[in-house]
């Protein structure tokens, strides 16, 4: 009796907490307005012109595997050739996830430059950077871009072969009769990164279901391979109960910066995607 009180509790309290993130929504929050920020950031790294990425102010936060750094000479001011991009968007809490595989530079900052001027390594990179909007402005408004950037040296760094094993995946809407509860869709990323540290919780693991681990894939199972006694601390989601995606950013062992990224279906883990910087 108690505990359904309790549960009644909390779904009125959760419904009530809803409440202001659904009035924003119907301006800055909207799936229409999140897409055309995500789609605005890509088209801003591929440009490597930060004025195209709409929503940035003076206030906007930004992180550089989770280091404070600045927009304008960060990973954005560089121009790269982008082979592959995804997004999700999380309308409650005013946020996108974006994942980028992309190629060397194909321009230099100045033609005179030499490459070694340049601010990071001129190799492939691998990337997965979370936005938060403000939710209550009129305008979209940026408050904060995190970007985990990975390369060569990165653990089990490999971008061909990410772009290969992940180009035959499908990380597509899922009709909306069969989408799960966003709750759902997080308790099956955090019972994945809390098995790090117990082994006695269970994990929707799906079947079949496959794990692209930096560039090594591992399949059809994802339940091997879990370390143990590892603590994944500062959690922070972008769900999207379209794509049934959760991405995490964590401190890995309470230290790396880490990306893990879900695909839920019916519930179940069905895809992960992980990037982790190892210096
Ligand atoms: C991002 O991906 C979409 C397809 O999902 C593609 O149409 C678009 O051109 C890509 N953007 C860039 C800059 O490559
Ligand atoms: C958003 O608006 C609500 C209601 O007007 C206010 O209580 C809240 O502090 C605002 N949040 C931010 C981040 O400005």
């Amino acid at each position: 009796m108690k505990r359904q009180l309790f549960a009644a509790i909390s779904a009125l309290a959760g419904a009530v907490a809803a409440r202001p993130a659904a009035v924003g929504a119907a301006t800055a929050c909207d799936r229409a307005t999140l897409v055309s920020i995500s789609d605005s950031y890509v088209a801003a790294q591929a440009a490597g012109q930060l004025e195209t990425l709409k929503g940035v102010d003076a206030n906007t936060v930004y992180t550089q595997n989770f280091k404070t750094a600045t927009l304008a000479s960060g990973l954005l001011s560089q121009s790269f050739k982008i082979d592959h991009n995804r997004s999700t968007h999380d309308t409650t809490q005013c946020a996108t996830y974006t994942e980028l595989r992309m190629g060397r530079q194909h321009t230099q900052l100045t033609p005179n430059q030499p490459p070694q001027s340049s601010p990071m390594p001129r190799t492939p990179h691998v990337v997965a950077t979370q936005i938060r909007l403000s939710p209550n402005s009129t305008a979209p408004t940026i408050s904060k871009i995190e970007t985990i950037v990975t390369s060569t040296g990165d653990w089990l760094f490999n971008a061909p072969a990410t772009l290969r094993y992940a180009s035959q995946e499908s990380w597509g809407e899922i009709p909306e009769a069969q989408r799960d509860a966003r709750d759902v869709i997080q308790a099956a990323a955090d019972a994945y990164l809390d098995l790090f540290n117990d082994k006695s919780i269970k994990v929707p693991w799906g079947s079949p279901c496959a794990r692209l681990e930096g560039g090594s894939y591992v399949q059809p199972r994802c339940d091997v391979g879990v370390p143990s006694g590892v603590r994944q601390t500062n959690r922070r989601y972008v769900v999207d109960e379209v794509t049934g995606a959760v991405d995490v950013f964590f401190d890995f062992a309470g230290a790396d910066p880490d990306s893990h990224e879900f695909r839920v279906e019916g519930g179940k883990l069905r895809y992960v995607h992980t990037l982790t910087v190892m210096h």
